[in-house]
């Protein structure tokens, strides 16, 4: 398949990176069908397509008819069929774990049109494990975006063993054409290379807080002014979830070992359902979840 031959993409999931991922494609000019399974969920991602593309129009970053338009091209869908039955590439952007993700793969199966290219969001999880629970292998790839993806430049474009080399070329033109920046990662590892080096650098601010040595406004500071990151370990956490950095932690500790393994003030936040901006508590205090109170 060629870049040119893609006209309809389905992204499974309407979270916070799968509405941000089909807030992206449609403001690239591609058809989107934007699945989750209830109602309420796909409802809640779609009003914040909504909501952030009128943002950009206010900040006048795209005009009032782009961000028309962008709307009017994505579709909100619970049917699997048709969310993926005409799609030319699924990006799939459900939890991360693998049993979900499995499920997930089974029923597109049964719907996808064998030209699709199946290309997963996945944050840390094997490529090829997840690839060889499709019926089509060299037709999958890791396509994976950064929170939040309106505003993040860069897409990890990671080969599994049996991707081919056409896919990745045409996920890698799709990400150009996306507007973004693909790097592509030839080893599947946990973590790939961005989450390899960003995880543990989040678990280890947690480790510091735990052991005293430091309040989490303290370590903010440092990350963000001295070393120069643009928010926080604490403020990212919030913004990419702390339950993503919670199994991303889970998965690299057993695939690579110890170190990984994640600190118990994670484990708690998680337990608590502070799961930062998403659910309007995490390490701060968001009035109304969108982030309006990070120092
Ligand atoms: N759409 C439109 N507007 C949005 C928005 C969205 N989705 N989300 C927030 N905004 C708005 C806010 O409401 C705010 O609006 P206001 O100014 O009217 O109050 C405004 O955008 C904030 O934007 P600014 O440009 O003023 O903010 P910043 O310059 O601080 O940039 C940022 C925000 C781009 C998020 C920046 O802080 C940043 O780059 N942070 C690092 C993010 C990062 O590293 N992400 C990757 C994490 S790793 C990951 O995702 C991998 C995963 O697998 C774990």
């Amino acid at each position: 398949m060629q870049l040119e031959d893609i006209e309809t993409i389905a992204v499974l999931g309407a979270g916070n990176m799968g509405h941000g991922i089909a807030e992206v494609a449609a403001l690239a000019g591609y058809e989107v069908r934007l699945r989750d399974i209830k109602e309420e969920f796909v409802q809640s991602g779609y009003e914040d397509i909504v909501w952030s593309l009128e943002k950009l129009a206010e900040k006048e970053q795209i005009s009032e008819e782009e961000a028309q338009d962008a709307e009017d091209r994505v579709t909100p869908l619970v049917d699997m069929e048709e969310a993926v039955g005409s799609a030319d590439v699924i990006i799939e952007a459900v939890p991360e774990k693998m049993e979900i993700k499995q499920d997930v793969y089974g029923e597109v199966e049964e719907y996808a049109p064998d030209h699709a290219i199946f290309a997963t969001n996945t944050s840390s999880l094997s490529i090829t494990d997840l690839s060889e629970v499709s019926e089509r292998p060299e037709q999958f790839c890791g396509m994976h975006f950064f929170n939040p993806p309106i505003r993040m430049q860069l897409v990890e474009v990671i080969y599994g063993e049996h991707t081919d080399d056409e896919t990745i070329e045409v996920i890698e033109e799709l990400a150009e054409d996306f507007g973004k920046s693909p790097v592509r990662v030839r080893k599947d590892s946990p973590g790939f290379i961005v989450n390899r080096i960003l995880v543990p650098l989040m678990n280890e601010a947690c480790w510091i807080v735990e052991e005293g040595e430091a309040t989490i406004e303290e370590v903010d500071s440092t990350t963000k002014y001295d070393v120069g990151l643009p928010m926080g370990a604490f403020e990212l956490g919030d913004q990419v979830g702390n339950d993503i950095t919670y199994h991303v932690l889970e998965y690299m500790n057993e695939v690579e070992g110890e170190e990984y393994a994640p600190c118990p003030m994670l484990e708690e936040k998680v337990e608590n359902e502070e799961l930062g901006k998403k659910t309007g508590k995490g390490f701060y205090d968001y009035e109304d979840g969108d982030g309006a109170d990070v120092p």
